[in-house]
């Protein structure tokens, strides 16, 4: 159970422990914060006097937590915690309104658009995300709701973490030959599926269960230089291998192959003679953070 939490909340043995503590000594300030309050209106303990007590620990419980949180150096972990439960609650509530009518398509029986709750694949440093994240922090629209991603340790993680946006990792066997994850997607309410650097080929269940809802972003001209292996710098060394003057992004629509579902959006970058693999990588960054979130909000508000 220790590990499971060190692993949910990213902490180390030390700090779980600290955390542990100020839970405890937090819940504890909390009631009797709250037994003294009561104590101070002479009100007899019945029904009433529990109601109240109930509704005043739910109120003091968070502060508590947060000003035991400083002496135990855990107010950052709390902040961003408690943060996470209200967002929670926020949404919860929201599904209280929207969960009899949504579908996987995102839309209700009259055919509005509802929230759409996007999924991000990721495996490695993550800046399209940050990028995607940002971009849709705001909205009313889009929610970014869940995080996948299939290597400890990986940038997009911290990323997740800071955005306090859940993360599921995720493993091999499971993702290709057992339930695709789809529970995890399904119990995310999520609709729509970008991938942002993710290597992994997507599974045919997942396609179906997803059908013109997975998007991809390739960091060239597709159909040239994709396929397995084509992926970030393998991509940059052979476009500048090739000689090729110019280079560019893809965004497409996934399907059972690689890098190959029809093309939604392409933009293009020149290549000069003095271009490398890293300085052609930084081009193709720089037009996926312009294009790949403002592409995605087109799509989806189709
Ligand atoms: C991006 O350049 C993306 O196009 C590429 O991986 C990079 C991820 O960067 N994807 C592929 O090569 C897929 N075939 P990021 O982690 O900084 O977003």
């Amino acid at each position: 159970m220790f590990e499971k939490l060190k692993q949910r909340w990213k902490v180390n043995g030390l700090n779980l422990v600290l955390i542990i503590t100020t839970f405890a000594i937090g819940g504890s300030l909390c009631g009797y914060a709250g037994r003294k309050i009561l104590a101070l209106t002479n009100l007899e303990k019945g029904a009433l006097w529990v109601i109240l007590y109930i509704l005043l620990i739910t109120l003091l419980w968070p502060l508590c937590v947060l000003l035991v949180s400083f002496p135990f150096g855990q107010f950052g972990f709390f902040k961003k915690y408690l943060g996470r439960v209200f967002k929670r609650f926020g949404s919860s509530h929201d599904r209280g309104q929207t969960v009899a009518t949504l579908n996987n398509t995102g839309h209700d029986g009259s055919n509005r658009l509802t929230r759409t709750r996007i999924a991000i694949f990721a495996s490695g440093a993550g800046s399209n995300a940050q990028q995607i994240i940002n971009h849709f922090s705001s909205s009313a629209d889009i929610t970014i709701a869940l995080i996948v991603c299939n290597k400890p340790g990986a940038g997009i993680l911290d990323i997740a973490a800071n955005a306090g946006i859940p993360s599921l990792l995720i493993e091999k066997e499971r993702f290709f030959t057992g339930d695709n994850y789809l529970p995890e997607l399904q119990d995310h309410r999520i609709n729509f599926i970008v991938l942002a650097g993710f290597l992994w080929k997507i599974p045919e269940a997942l396609i179906k269960a997803y059908p013109k809802k997975i998007v991809n972003i390739h960091p060239a001209l597709l159909p040239k230089y994709g396929g397995k292996g084509m992926f970030g710098r393998h991509v940059h060394e052979a476009v500048i291998n090739n000689k090729e003057t110019e280079s560019g992004i893809t965004i497409h629509y996934v399907d059972e192959l690689y890098d190959h579902g029809a093309v939604i959006f392409q933009a293009t970058c020149a290549i000069n003679d003095s271009d490398t693999a890293d300085t052609l990588a930084q081009k193709i960054h720089v037009l996926e953070h312009t294009h790949y979130p403002k592409v995605i909000a087109e799509i989806v508000e189709k």
